[in-house]
Parts: C-alpha cells; structure tokens; sequence
C-alpha cells in the first residue's frame, strides 16, 4: 500500500510523488492549513492539507489522534525557517494531494506524547497503544537486533539451535514452579521451564556438542525491577570445552555485541574470585563503576568497649566492616539518617559513622556518635587502615557477615547513585570461584548454582568439607546486574549422587525426579558445561531502560500478573472437571 515509510524521508526524496500509510500522530490547524503528523515505525512526517483541494481538506480536518491512513504526496522542501533540525524528516513535508482513512480511532486512554501522565498500570492494560510510543518502538527493534547478533555469532561458531520442552518436569533453579495440570494423567502436574539445564545437558550426551537456544524460562519467584516471572535466556551449552574456553568465547560474544551495536570496547573482563567479591564490594554482583571498597576491621574491634561492635567482631560467623566515603563529610545528619533506614531493609540494626574533620587530632579531629569507644590505637589503625583523608566519612556495619555484606553492598551502590561516583560507564568482569554450596537458615545446606555444577574437587575431598569446596561456576557481571552464569558440569553419575546426597535429597527422590539424568550420565556423558545469559537484562542495560518492563513487548507486573489479558484467570467448571480439580477457597493471608 505505502511507496515509503514516513520516517525514511528526507531532501532526496523532494519533488517525488510518495504514499504513506501510518497513524495521526498530532493533527493541527493552522490558518486555514491542516498538519498531520503522520506516524510509522519509521518515524513522524508532516504533511500539509490546503484548501485547494476540498475532498482531501475535508477529510484532513475530520481526523483524530491515532486514526489509520493513507495518503498521496509531494515531497516538498519545507519553508526557510520552518526546517526541524531534530526530526530525521525535519528538511521535508509532504503536501497531501489524496487521503484515505483506513480505519478511525475512538479517543485514546492517554496520548503517546504524554504518557508520563498516566501510571503504569494504565499503560500495561493498554500495552498496544503503550507499544506505539517511538522510546518502546526503539527498544523492540534494539532487542530484536541483539538476538541476531547473538545468533549470528553463534551459527558461526557452529552452534545448533535446538528447542526444548515447555511442559516439563522441574529444574531447581533455586524458584517456585510454575504448574500446568496434566488432563491425562490426573493428579499430575508438568511444571514450565525455570531454565532449559538438563535438557541441554541430555544434548550434549547425545553428542550435539554446541547448543544454543532462545528460551522461555519461567520462575515464581519475588520480582524486582530486574525479574519477571516470564523471561528469556540465551542458552548455550558445549561439550569438550574447559571453563576458560568457554568464558573466552561467551566474553567475546559480548564485547561483539556491543562494539557492533554500539560501538563501545568493553576491553578484557577481569576475573575475580567470589570471596574477593563478597569481601570487598558486600556482593556477587560487585558494580565495578564505582570506587568505593568495603574494609574488615573485626580484627581492630574485637577489644573495644561497644558490644555492637566487639560481639560481631569475635563471632566466627559476624563480621564488622568500614565503607570509606571520600569527601563524605558533607552529608548531612538527614541524609545519614535516610542512608540509615536503607539499610535497615537489609537487616542492619544501625549505621555508625565517624566524620574525619581532623585526622591529627584523634582526640578533637573525629566526629561520631561511637567514637568515645574506640580506643586512641585503634582510631589511628583504622585511619591508616582505610587511607582517610580530611574532609572523608567512614559508615560502620556489624553484624553476621550475610547482614552487614548485604546492607553495604547496597549502601555503597547507593552511594554511587546518590553522589554519581561512577568512573566509566561500563564495567563488566567474571566472577569465579563461586563455593559448591551455602548454609540455609534452618542448617542444611543448598547448591548456590545448581545441583548439576562441577565442584573443583573430588567427591572425596568435596564429602569431607562441603562448605568449603569451590564449584566450576562462572557468573558475567555488567554494573552490578548479573548478566549471564554458567559452570562445567557434572558428568559422572557417582558424583552427581554425591551431591545429591550432600543436598539431603534421598534416593528415592533422585530417582524419581532426576532418574533420566543420573541414567544419562552413566551411557557416555562427555565433559561439558555451559551459561546462559538473561536476554532481557542484557537488552535493560544496553538501552539504559529504568524497568525490564520496558524492553518487553507484553509484561507482567510486579504481582505476576498481566493487565492487558487479565491473566491468570479463572476457569470453566467444566475444564476443572476435567482436570479433576476442585479449587478451594482462597487463603487469605
Ligand atoms: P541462572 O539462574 O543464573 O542460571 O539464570 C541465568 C540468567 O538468567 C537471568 N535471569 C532472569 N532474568 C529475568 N528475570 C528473572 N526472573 C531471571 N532469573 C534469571 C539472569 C541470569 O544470570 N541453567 C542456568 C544457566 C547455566 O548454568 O547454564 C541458569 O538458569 O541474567
Ligand atoms: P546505639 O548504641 O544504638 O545508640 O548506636 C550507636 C551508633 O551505632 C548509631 O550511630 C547506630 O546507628 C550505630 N549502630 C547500632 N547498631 C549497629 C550495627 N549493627 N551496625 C552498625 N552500626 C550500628
């Protein structure tokens, strides 16, 4: 129907006769002459309705926002002084000469330019509208040119990709599942996907070798502005590969994909060991863009006479630790509060501070609520410690280790935000050496990968002191978002049913649920490993996007649900017959 889209136009198409189809972006009426701003995906054109011809004049003036139509055109140079330097068609018009409405539009819940005046919730129930702003329309089409980088980099690398199931059986990735009654077999359920792991492992014993996949992965899990419940992985998994191979090719993978897309050099990514991670940033995830480092000094308050401090510090399991600000002696009592109260979400109890006014004068030079405990030595060891200058703030966190890791690991990305002590916009890095397993509350013991990851040790070794093995895991880390994990895996049966065992979970149990896979490893598994990368992540950070939300087409909010198809709903009672489902009442909680 169209000769061109509305957007591609400019001075070398003047004199051309052109038609455009598209939406009304903005209808004016200026003087006897009608603008429409017509809009494709392309982009906006402006086209100019006279008088002159009545039918085409008529129907200009009867068109509202968002009505489809076509039109036939002049391109025409605009007027001097009318040229639009921040329109990609800015140099142009279109004179209309015939117009056709396709199709007309009842007024819109809210307009595209003025959709920051409507919540979100607005814009989601009304997603296909939502879709049409040219910000969304930018990020699709940026989304859709990451895949096929990424594809193309991985069918040149001889890759496969290969689909694998929906309705499944769980894979533990540390969330909820998500259920799908069987019709069949009542009483059972399959459950989505939470990641395609062993199915691309059962490919590689089948001597598939390189496997890729775009895959749906689905977790009920709490969602945060970097979660859905629904999202996509890159999924890729080889044979024959050591964890260093695979690490170079996925990294140059990445750094590919942003020097094509947009040229920026990534550089080589530094390697850092989980314990560093965790010792100096408070995080697996460290944000490497900002300056700030998290220092132990257990050792200096172990002796002092403030039991926040000494109890933690002579814990096995606590930790105190000190978050040097530079120049942070101007934050004011209110934002020490508030700075306070955030980390309290973490679990700290407080956030000690000392302000160094003076560091030659230990006994005057400090200012602090806690600094009448800490003895002359350790104020000037801690001084020294943390390289404090004049003017600089220092916050305290004590607690177990896990609270005071996480209360300053966030509050030094806080910080980073609130102050913008960002050194360079991009800061990726692996983070390697991740332990096998983690305690839970309640004692036991959990795998912080999967169950299906290699330790770096032998069954033996790793039996005699699970806590304290390391895993084959790797995890690519881009300010501070966790982009993509991965590890060799196991591929001996008798070490995949040690960890099981260590993992409390019983034969039975093993057989039931992973059966075909401890049987697949014992036909010829080769040695393989892999990762996946979250795609939406990947593409939120790429386009600078506040939201993951905002670089998917349909989704959900932060309840898990999803306000364009009010889904989930409820069924008919004959589907529930025949399921066999009897639904109770709700639990209210
Ligand atoms: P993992 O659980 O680390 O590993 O997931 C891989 C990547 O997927 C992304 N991701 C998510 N993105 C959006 N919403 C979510 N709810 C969500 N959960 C995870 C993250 C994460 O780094 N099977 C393993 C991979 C492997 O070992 O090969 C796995 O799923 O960016
Ligand atoms: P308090 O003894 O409660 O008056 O606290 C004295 C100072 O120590 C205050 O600045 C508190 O914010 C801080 N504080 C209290 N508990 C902790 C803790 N667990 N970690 C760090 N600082 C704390």
């Amino acid at each position: 129907m169209r000769s061109h889209y509305c957007g591609e136009l400019n001075a070398s198409n003047i004199s051309q006769e052109i038609t455009l189809c598209g939406w009304v972006h903005r209808r004016r009426d200026h003087g006897g002459v009608i603008f429409l701003d017509v809009r494709d995906r392309e982009g906006i054109t402006q086209v100019v309705f006279d008088p002159d011809r009545a039918d085409s004049f008529a129907l200009a003036d009867s068109v509202r926002n968002e009505f489809v139509v076509k039109l036939k055109g002049l391109v025409r140079a605009r007027p001097e002084g009318t040229v639009n330097p921040n329109m990609n068609t800015g140099e142009i018009e279109v004179l209309g000469l015939e117009l056709e409405i396709l199709n007309a539009a009842q007024t819109p819940p809210f307009q595209l330019d003025e959709h920051q005046s409507v919540g979100e919730d607005v814009r989601l129930k009304n997603r296909f509208i939502d879709l049409r702003r040219p910000e969304i329309q930018q990020k699709m089409r940026f989304r859709s040119k990451v895949t096929s980088v990424l594809r193309r980099y991985l069918d040149d690398n001889g890759f496969l990709d290969i689909e694998t199931p929906i309705l499944t059986r769980a894979t533990p990735e540390g969330a909820r599942d998500y259920l799908v009654p069987s019709r069949t077999q009542q009483g059972s359920f399959f459950a989505l996907p939470q990641s395609p792991q062993l199915f691309k492992q059962l490919l590689m014993v089948s001597g598939f070798d390189r496997y890729y996949q775009i895959a749906k992965c689905f977790r009920d899990e709490d969602l945060r502005a970097d979660r859905q419940p629904e999202f996509t992985q890159v999924d890729i998994e080889t044979s024959f590969m050591s964890e260093e191979q695979i690490m170079g090719m996925t990294e140059e993978m990445i750094t590919n994909l942003f020097k094509e897309l947009m040229d920026i050099d990534l550089g080589a990514f530094p390697r850092m060991p989980y314990s560093e991670a965790m010792e100096t940033y408070g995080s697996d995830k460290p944000d490497l863009r900002i300056p700030l480092t998290i220092v132990t000094v257990s050792d200096l308050m172990a002796e002092v006479d403030f039991k926040v401090f000494s109890g933690p510090a002579k814990d096995p399991k606590g930790r105190v630790a000190a978050l040097k600000v530079p120049g942070g002696n101007s934050l004011t009592r209110k934002q020490i509060d508030d700075y306070t109260k955030f980390v309290g979400i973490y679990g700290a109890k407080g956030l000690a501070y000392i302000k160094v006014n003076d560091k030659s004068n230990l006994e005057e030079g400090l200012q602090s609520p806690i600094v009448k405990f800490l003895p002359i030595e350790v104020r000037q060891e801690l001084l020294t410690r943390l390289e404090a200058e004049d003017g600089d703030l220092i916050f305290f966190g004590s607690d177990s280790a896990k609270v005071v890791n996480e209360a300053l690991g966030a509050l030094r990305c806080k910080l980073g935000e609130d102050l913008d002590l960002y050194t360079c916009e991009w800061a990726p890095l692996w983070v390697v050496d991740f332990p096998m397993f983690e305690e839970t509350s309640d004692g036991g013991i959990t795998a912080i990968h999967h169950p299906f990851t290699a330790p770096s040790c032998s069954p033996e070794a790793l039996k005699a002191d699970p806590l304290n093995a390391l895993s084959q895991a790797y995890d690519m880390v881009l300010n501070g978002t966790e982009l993509g994990g991965g590890s060799i895996r196991i591929h001996q049966s008798s070490m995949q049913e040690t960890v099981f065992e260590l993992l409390n979970i019983s034969e039975e149990e093993q057989e039931e649920k992973f059966g075909f896979l401890l049987d697949a490893l014992k036909f010829g598994a080769p040695p393989h490993g892999g990762l996946a990368f979250g795609l939406d992540r990947l593409v939120m950070l790429m386009t600078g996007s506040a939201s993951i939300r905002d670089v998917i087409a349909f989704p959900k909010t932060q309840s898990a649900t999803c306000l364009l198809t009010q889904a989930p709903g409820e069924v008919s009672d004959k589907q529930l017959k025949e399921l066999n489902i009897r639904v109770r009442k709700p639990v209210t909680e």
